[in-house]
């Protein structure tokens, strides 16, 4: 059964729900956008208005492009309100558990033909599908930080996945203007697998003594090409995703080499997340960003 995709539920509004119910909105979808509470809905729609504004100003949208795009987004407090979604996007917080718990309230309240994907970095699609109703209508729909920005998406199919669902999320995908990768369904996928290990090895580099967060950062802007450094880019991703990416690779491939690195953990502990909570590599809480080590 082929659906045309008219509404979109997204489900969390942290920084990756609130960039895709953007994107979508921009792109001419009604998105009923959903969380735990109002509060954190009202975030996600404050950091979309920013958003949008920037983008007015740089002269990518006009005004009445911003203002229609924030009137598609309607916050749903209750995941009744997804129902009527012909895909429901999840982006709530990369814990497997939480997933499960968030698709046994939703699945009997959506249409049977109603898409459903995750944008898990790294959690088998597989095994998250086999937790739903619609295995077969269930897909990894993988965008990369910040959304608006960023121009792929992995599209991962799971084992059941049907072609009409790949076929319509394919539709979907270039309809808000992105760029496909297929990977297949093997934890992380492919840009979290190539560089999550490279962002865990710059913390074993900081952790063993062998350079500072400057000294790292700057050897990789400036001695590899890359536009930001790799703490920099943790703190970007949040670290608790990328702790539970590491977590991910390093059971689902039951390899030593993926160990989480121990200061990693321990920034973790402390709550020094990254960006979202001001402190992580960097301290953010000034007008520049200084190191914490
Ligand atoms: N951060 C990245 O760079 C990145 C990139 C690609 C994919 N992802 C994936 O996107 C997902 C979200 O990550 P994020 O960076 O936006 O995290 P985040 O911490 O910014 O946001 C997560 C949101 O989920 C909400 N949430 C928690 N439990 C919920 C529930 N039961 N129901 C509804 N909402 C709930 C939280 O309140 C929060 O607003 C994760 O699966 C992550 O792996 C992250």
């Amino acid at each position: 059964m082929v659906v045309e995709i008219k509404k979109i539920g997204v489900i969390g509004s942290g920084q990756m729900g609130s960039g895709i119910a953007h994107v979508c909105a921009v792109a001419g979808y009604d998105v009923a956008l959903s969380d735990i509470s109002m509060d954190r809905i009202e975030s996600g729609l404050a950091n979309i208005n920013g958003n949008l504004a920037r983008q007015v100003q740089k002269g990518q949208i006009s005004e009445e492009a911003r203002s229609q795009a924030l009137a598609r987004i309607s916050p749903a407090v209750d995941l009744d309100m997804l129902s009527e979604a012909d895909l429901v996007i999840e982006s709530a917080v990369e814990n497997e558990q939480v997933k499960r718990k968030i698709f046994s309230q939703l699945c009997p309240l959506l249409k049977p033909e109603a898409i459903l994907a995750t944008n898990t970095s790294s959690i088998s699609i597989t095994r998250l599908a086999a937790s739903t109703d619609r295995p077969e209508r269930f897909i990894g729909i993988h965008f990369m930080n910040p959304v608006p920005i960023m121009e792929l998406v992995e599209l991962v199919r799971g084992i059941a996945t049907e072609d009409e669902t790949f076929e319509a999320s394919k539709d979907f995908v270039a309809k808000i203007g992105k760029t496909i990768a297929v990977a297949e369904d093997f934890p992380a996928f492919m840009v979290n697998r190539i560089l999550l290990p490279m962002i865990n090895e710059a913390i074993y580099t900081l952790y063993e003594g062998v350079g500072s967060v400057e000294s790292i950062d700057t050897a990789m802007k400036l001695g590899a090409n890359h536009p930001m450094g790799p703490l920099q880019l943790a703190d970007f991703i949040g670290l608790d995703t990328c702790l539970s990416i590491m977590q991910v690779l390093y059971e689902g491939l039951a390899d030593s080499k993926y160990r989480p690195c121990p200061l990693l953990v321990k920034y973790v502990e402390a709550g020094w997340l990254g960006r979202k909570t001001q402190r992580g590599f960097y301290d953010y809480r000034g007008d520049t960003p200084v190191p914490t080590r």
